[in-house]
């Protein structure tokens, strides 16, 4: 048995996909916090957000993740906002291995324009907006997403291909 493997960065960096293709490779478990939330509390992320609030997603969160972290044998997608709250970022890496996706606000703006629909926070920005948005939210959060135990540069990893290879990588 192992300790959960938790992959963090920001909205758009790969993290549902490369990881599902990780856990595949490892045998493991895969688990997308999103996801998740949205089975418990029946009810989509962009719907909680209208209704609730962001903050009542945050608290949701932290539930899910407190109650999830110490599953072995286990890939988290997490939340891009998930480890940038409180003290989340200390407790996954005391949990297990911590691997951040780093990518150019450049790139994850243009990734982002194609998938916003279900992302409440970016789903109302377009083009200038939403490079703008990414490059002041992605400034804040690196500090956070820095203190994770593996950081790898995903700028170049852009077709279905690459990701498989990127994942066989970081099952070594
Ligand atoms: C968010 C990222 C989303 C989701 C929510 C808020 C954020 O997750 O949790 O829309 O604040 O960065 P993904 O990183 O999986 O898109």
């Amino acid at each position: 048995m192992y300790r959960p493997i938790f992959l963090i960065g920001f909205m758009g960096s790969g993290k549902s996909t490369v990881g599902r293709r990780l856990a595949d490779q490892l045998g493991f478990r895969f688990i997308d916090t999103d996801t998740f939330i949205e089975t418990r509390f029946r009810q989509r992320i962009v719907d909680m957000f209208a209704a609730l609030g962001e903050e009542v997603f945050r608290r949701r969160e932290r539930v899910i993740i407190e109650e999830l972290m110490s599953m072995e044998d286990t890939v988290f997608a997490t939340g891009g906002g998930l480890p940038c709250h409180g003290d989340t970022m200390e407790l996954l890496n005391a949990s297990g291995e911590t691997v951040y996706f780093r990518c150019s606000a450049q790139i994850l703006s243009l990734r982002l324009e194609l998938c916003k629909r279900t992302r409440p926070t970016i789903r109302d920005k377009s083009g200038e907006e939403l490079l703008i948005f990414t490059q002041e939210t992605l400034a804040r959060r690196e500090p956070i997403y820095s203190q994770a135990k593996h950081t790898f540069d995903i700028d170049l990893i852009d077709t279905p291909e690459k990701e498989e290879a990127f994942a066989r990588q970081l099952a070594q």
